[in-house]
C-alpha cells in the first residue's frame, strides 16, 4: 500500500489555518483520499498539559515549553493509535495544524533557536513533513481576528508586537532551512477562494509526484 502524505500548516495564531484545512480536506477527500487532520498540541496527556501552561499563570519558561513541545511531537509520531507513523503507514494522509516550526517560531525566538531545530531535526522520532504551507497574514489582521474570538487569550495571542516577532522568527527559521525541506509560503491577504485554489493547486503537485 502507498503511504499517505504528510502536509503541515502553519501561521500566526488567527490566520486561518483551521478554514484551509477544512477545505483542503474536503478536496482530498472528494479526489477519493483518506485524510486525518491533526494539530499540536495533541488531544494527547502531553497537549492537554500544554493547553493549561499556554492558559498562563504557570511556568511560561521557554525553554520548558519548548521541551513540553518535543515531547507532545514525539507522541503524536509514535502513539500506538493515533500516532502519525501509524497513520501514514495506513495509506491514509495526514494534516497537521502545527508543527515543529511552531516550536522554531515561537520557542525559538525567546531561547536557544539552534538548540530546538536541532533537538527536533534529529530526533529519530520526529518524521519531516512531505510538505509545509505557511499563511501568511498581516499580524494586525491575525490579531483583530484573535480578540474577535470568545475565552481566554493564550500567552502568544496577548499583543500585536509579539505576532509580529513570531513572523519574522518564522521567516528565518525558513531561510535557514531553505533546500532542505518543502515549505511553501501563501499569502493569504487574499479572497479565500484565491488563497483555498493556490492550496489545492500545490497538494496537486504533490500527488502528482
Ligand atoms: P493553536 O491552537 O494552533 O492556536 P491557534 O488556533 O490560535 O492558531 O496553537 C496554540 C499555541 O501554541 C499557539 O499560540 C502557538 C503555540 N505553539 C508553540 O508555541 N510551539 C509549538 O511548537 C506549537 C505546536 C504551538
Amino acid at each position: 500500500m502507498e503511504k499517505g502524505l504528510f502536509i503541515v500548516f502553519e501561521g500566526l495564531d488567527g490566520s486561518g489555518k483551521s478554514t484551509q484545512i477544512d477545505q483542503l480536506i474536503r478536496y482530498m477527500e472528494a479526489q477519493g483520499h483518506q485524510v486525518w487532520p491533526t494539530a499540536e498540541p495533541t488531544g494527547l496527556p502531553t497537549g492537554k498539559l500544554l493547553r493549561q501552561v499556554l492558559g498562563g499563570g504557570g511556568n511560561t519558561d521557554p525553554a520548558y515549553l519548548a521541551g513540553l513541545f518535543l515531547a507532545d511531537r514525539v507522541a503524536h509520531n509514535t502513539d500506538p493509535e493515533q500516532g502519525i507513523g501509524q497513520i501514514l503507514e495506513q495509506g491514509v494522509s495526514v494534516i497537521s495544524d502545527r508543527y515543529y516550526y511552531s516550536s522554531f517560531a515561537y520557542q525559538g525566538m525567546d531561547t536557544d533557536l539552534e538548540w530546538v531545530m536541532n533537538m527536533n531535526l534529529r530526533s529519530p522520532a520526529i518524521r519531516r513533513p512531505d510538505l509545509c504551507i505557511f499563511l501568511d497574514v498581516d499580524y494586525r489582521t491575525c490579531k483583530e481576528r484573535i480578540d474577535g474570538r470568545k475565552g481566554k487569550l493564550e500567552i502568544f495571542e496577548k499583543n500585536a508586537e509579539t505576532l509580529a516577532r513570531i513572523r519574522d522568527k518564522f521567516f528565518e527559521v525558513f531561510h535557514l532551512l531553505k533546500g532542505q525541506e518543502n515549505i511553501r509560503i501563501v499569502s493569504a491577504d487574499r479572497p479565500m477562494e484565491e488563497v483555498t485554489r493556490e492550496i489545492f493547486g500545490l497538494v496537486n503537485e504533490m500527488i502528482a509526484q
